[in-house]
């Protein structure tokens, strides 16, 4: 069983993800660039670009659309087709809502219609047909693990938190998975073609003490606030404490380490690898107008959007006490909510998003 069902539905996701637009929107210029180099399928043939773990559409709007106009410089008339990737519980309605409503999608651009697909299976395993995809994408999506880890992390929410074997463990679990992932793209893509990878990441680089890991600072706070719902009773304190989000912040070294062995090696050539800063814009918002009701109002959907389906499987549905499991998890927003209204520097969302480049052999 994959460890999300996707992101909150109906819309809500698409908008409370400010931060993971202004992600997608980074990878532009590397999207244009991938396009440069990649090898166009012959005269009259389709291109094929795959949106791997798209959600519900409205960030990867722009990214597809960027591509799109991008394979149209080269050639105003060639035929596109566009695959959006998910897993088959994702809110594909929305998607295809979006893409039809949204005036900047690939639907309106010029030239012969870009037409749309949806692929819904897993991304640890082929996703289109054998071969096919010329430029492949995928942002925010590919630090989901595939299976919720079966260790306990007393000390937090987060992988980051554990230490000693279950670390070691948890890094271990990564890496196969991002191998899978790999592998499963090296399937997909065309000969020459180029899959761009943007996720959340850790910079080890900066400075000698602790790694700076996308997310760290929010994710304590959650365990925090869950905890003091254990105390009100609320939660199951052995519920709170074996829950795990099952995202994995990769460094620049586990990003490159499949890249020098069997089986990548021989399938995919890494282009380039970085870890960069992604301004928070929620912050940006607030030094503009002090706000802290608004600034905490926003990242909370903004934290709901992605974790409410992790949290509701395997926190919430297991560990209430008392009332519902959807009151509790209300209960839990109003409460984050609330803290970072409180203090709204203390837990702010800090991203250092892992962006890579690779070609297929
Ligand atoms: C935070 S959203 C990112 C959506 C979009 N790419 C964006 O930039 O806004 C992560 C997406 O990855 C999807 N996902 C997680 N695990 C997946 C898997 N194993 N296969 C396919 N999609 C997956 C989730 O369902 C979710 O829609």
């Amino acid at each position: 069983m994959a460890t999300t069902e996707g992101m909150k539905r109906g819309g809500f996701y698409d908008d409370h993800s400010e931060y993971q637009r202004r992600v997608a929107a980074s990878g532009d210029d590397l999207v244009r660039a991938a396009v440069e180099r990649i090898p166009p399928p012959g005269p009259g043939a389709t291109y094929v670009i795959a949106d791997y773990g798209a959600s519900t559409g409205r960030n990867s709007v722009g990214s597809l659309r960027t591509a799109v106009d991008a394979v149209r410089a080269i050639d105003a008339d060639r035929p596109i087709c566009a695959i959006h990737n998910d897993l088959p519980t994702n809110d594909w309605n929305t998607l295809f809502a979006n893409l039809t409503a949204d005036e900047g999608s690939y639907l309106h651009a010029a030239g012969p219609t870009v037409v749309p697909l949806a692929s819904a299976v897993s991304f640890f395993e082929p996703a289109t047909p054998a071969r096919t995809v010329h430029l492949g994408m995928s942002f925010s999506a590919a630090h989901w693990l595939r299976e919720q880890p079966d260790v306990t992390v007393p000390e937090g929410f987060y992988s980051c938190e554990a230490t000693g074997k279950v670390r070691e463990a948890l890094a271990r679990q990564a890496a196969d998975d991002w191998t899978t992932f790999l592998t499963a793209r090296a399937a997909d893509l065309a000969p020459g073609g180029r899959m761009i990878v943007q996720m959340v990441g850790t910079d080890t680089t900066t400075s000698p003490g602790d790694p700076l890991v996308t997310a760290r600072a929010l994710l304590r706070a959650m365990a925090e606030v869950a905890g003091e719902m254990a105390h009100d009773g609320v939660l199951d304190p052995a519920a709170v404490e074996s829950y795990l989000l099952p995202v994995y912040a990769r460094t620049i070294d586990e990003i490159r380490a499949p890249f020098s062995r069997a089986p990548v090696e021989a399938e995919l050539t890494l282009e380039t690898a970085s870890v960069d800063r992604v301004a928070n814009p929620y912050l940006d918002k607030l030094h503009e107008d002090h706000d802290a009701v608004a600034y905490a109002k926003a990242y909370a959907a903004f934290v709901r959007g992605f974790t409410e389906s992790s949290l509701r499987e395997h926190l919430f549905t297991p560990g209430t006490r008392s009332g519902t499991p959807d009151q509790a998890i209300d209960d839990f927003f109003a409460r984050l909510q609330e803290r970072f209204a409180a203090d709204p520097e203390r837990d702010a969302f800090e991203d250092w998003t892992a962006t890579m480049v690779a070609a297929r052999r």
